[in-house]
């Protein structure tokens, strides 16, 4: 499970004003949960995604992970948390362009245990299988419509089967019909077993998932 308990987040950007990106939330996540949650630009959606991932330090409050005290760990455990609880698809395009598409689902793969390491490319050719793109392995980044980049984008994220899988923003600049797409896949690894917790601004996504908060100005509510 995931826990924020009166979670704030504050940034404090050189020579600017203090922002709040959070504001005392508290949220409990359940395993096999499909959660989205939507507010506009600037409400603190990405915050919220960072601070569960332990991307990112409350200012005030806990975020427990299974139990763990994210911000109790030494940066060697933090980083194992990381890499083995959640899998994030970032708003930002975030593949690495120098690299093939199976190459880049690797990427997560090069980072755990060594036994795991030696069948990267089983596991990465496995997630784009589960992804409907096995006929895309070689390709480049550039080579790949915006739908497509987001299937490499899910790949890479659920390649080392985390429990957790957060997305940012999943469907941003897609058409309507790759929209609905790329939900179907979301649901179908929901059905598998992963609990995701989706952060979006299009209110054409509040009918998916098993529940629905909204945020605004760094507040959650129901
Ligand atoms: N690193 C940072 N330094 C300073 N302020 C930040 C930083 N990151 C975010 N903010 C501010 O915190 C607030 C919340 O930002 P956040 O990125 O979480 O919003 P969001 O809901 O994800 O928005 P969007 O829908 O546009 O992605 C905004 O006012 C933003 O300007
Ligand atoms: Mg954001």
């Amino acid at each position: 499970m995931i826990e924020l308990q009166k979670v704030t987040k504050i940034y404090k950007p050189r020579r600017q004003r203090e922002v709040t990106g959070l504001d005392d939330v508290s949220l409990k996540i359940s395993p096999g949960e499909f959660l989205v949650v939507t507010g506009r630009s600037g409400c603190g959606k990405t915050t919220m995604l960072n601070l569960i991932a332990g991307l990112a330090r409350p200012s005030s409050g806990k975020v427990l992970v299974d139990g763990t005290d994210v911000w109790s760990l030494n940066d060697e455990q933090l980083s194992a948390l990381r890499k083995e609880k959640t899998g994030f698809m970032f708003q930002v395009p975030s593949l690495i362009p120098v690299l093939n598409v199976v190459e880049n689902v690797m990427v997560p793969t090069m980072f755990t245990a060594p036994e795991k390491r030696l069948d990267a490319y089983e596991w990465a050719k496995k997630a784009l299988a589960d992804v409907g793109l096995s006929h895309k392995t070689e390709a480049f980044p550039r080579h790949l419509s915006a739908g497509e980049e987001k299937r490499v984008v899910i790949a890479r994220a659920i390649v080392d089967n985390p429990p957790y899988l957060l997305a940012d923003e999943p469907t941003a600049n897609l058409d309507e019909l790759t929209e609905k797409e790329v939900m179907a896949l979301l649901e179908s690894i929901h059905k598998g077993g992963t609990t995701i917790i989706l952060v979006t601004h299009h209110p054409s996504l509040i009918g998916y998932g098993t529940r629905h908060l909204t945020m605004s100005d760094g507040k959650l509510t129901e």
